[in-house]
Formats: C-alpha cells, sequence, structure tokens
C-alpha cells in the first residue's frame, strides 16, 4: 500500500518547520501524517471535496495529532490567509487551476503553494506564469512507474 512515498516525502520538504498547512484534496492523510511525525508543521488542515476520502484521512491522521478536516470543494473551507502553505497533489492540472482560479482574491490570501499535477503539468505552469505567481522550486518523484512534478509558488502574499 502506497503511504509516505518519495512523492508525500519530496511535498513535505517544502514545508518550513512550523508552518501552518492547509492539504486541499488530502485523501488518506498520509501527508499530515508524515508532516506529524516529522514534526514538520504546527498545523494541519485537511479537505476534501468527498465524505469518504476524508473519513480516510481522518483514520490515518487523527492519531497523530492533527485533527482539522474540512469538507468542501478546493480553497472554499479556508478562511482567507488561514495556512501559510497549501498543497493541491494529486489533482489534474486543469482541476488545480480551477481550484487557483475559482476565487483569485482567496488564492492571493496564501503564500505559498505546493502543487503536485498528475497531468497537463505545463499547462498548470501556463496559467501561473499568466497570474504572474513566481514559481520558485521544482522537483520530481517516480510513484508507480510514473514521473510526478512537484511545482513550489509563492504569491508575493507572505502574511499569514
Ligand atoms: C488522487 S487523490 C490525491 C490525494 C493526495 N492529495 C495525494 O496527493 O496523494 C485526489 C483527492 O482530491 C479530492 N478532490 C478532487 N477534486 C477536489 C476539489 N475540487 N476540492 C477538494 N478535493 C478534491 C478527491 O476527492 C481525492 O480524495
Amino acid at each position: 500500500m502506497a503511504k509516505y512515498t518519495d512523492r508525500i516525502r519530496k511535498i513535505a520538504s517544502y514545508i518550513d518547520a512550523g508552518e501552518s498547512v492547509a492539504d486541499i484534496g488530502a485523501d488518506h492523510g498520509y501527508l499530515a501524517a508524515w508532516l506529524a511525525r516529522e514534526g514538520a508543521a504546527r498545523r494541519v488542515i485537511m479537505t476534501d471535496i468527498a465524505e469518504g476520502p476524508l473519513a480516510a484521512a481522518r483514520g490515518n491522521a487523527e492519531r497523530h495529532g492533527f485533527t482539522d478536516f474540512r469538507l468542501g470543494d478546493g480553497l472554499a473551507p479556508l478562511a482567507p490567509g488561514e495556512a501559510s502553505a497549501v498543497v493541491i497533489a494529486g489533482m489534474g492540472g486543469e482541476t488545480i487551476i480551477g481550484i487557483l482560479a475559482a476565487d483569485l482574491a482567496k488564492t492571493a490570501s496564501f503564500a505559498k503553494y505546493i502543487l503536485q499535477p498528475r497531468t497537463k503539468a505545463d499547462v498548470l505552469r501556463g496559467w501561473l506564469s499568466s497570474r504572474r505567481y513566481e514559481i520558485t522550486h521544482e522537483s520530481s518523484a517516480m510513484e508507480r512507474g510514473r514521473r510526478c512534478d512537484i511545482i513550489v509558488m509563492r504569491t508575493g502574499n507572505d502574511k499569514e
């Protein structure tokens, strides 16, 4: 069973010590569980659009001490600027764009995003550059024989 894969660990490596994190589409909650094990985040809010994955996240992450689970679409369950880092991972590039484009003012209220598109990474890069968001780091990880791109983007808003 996939758990703390190289992809999950690489995403986590972009979280600075003591950050507050929102994991959008948290599903199994392994990222939060890994961050808890590593002591790498002060807080992790886990969201998902569907009840089933959120229940899975609860099962895996709650015992590690992170207990904030929210049902909803994209950034909707978050208050503006509520987290210093937002992770949107394991979704198609166009789904990620849809989440970021849904409410541009809210998107800009979070300082840092760690994006991991499963598809259409180039379309996502193009959209980020059209919005003048700065890509500060890029890397990739192999998972089940597939290359997974990881893109760190900053909005320029460094207030939490
Ligand atoms: C393939 S899983 C990825 C899970 C985890 N983020 C990872 O990278 O391993 C995608 C998850 O995103 C959720 N999801 C899809 N669209 C979403 C949206 N618009 N807002 C919140 N969650 C969404 C799905 O329900 C699913 O649990």
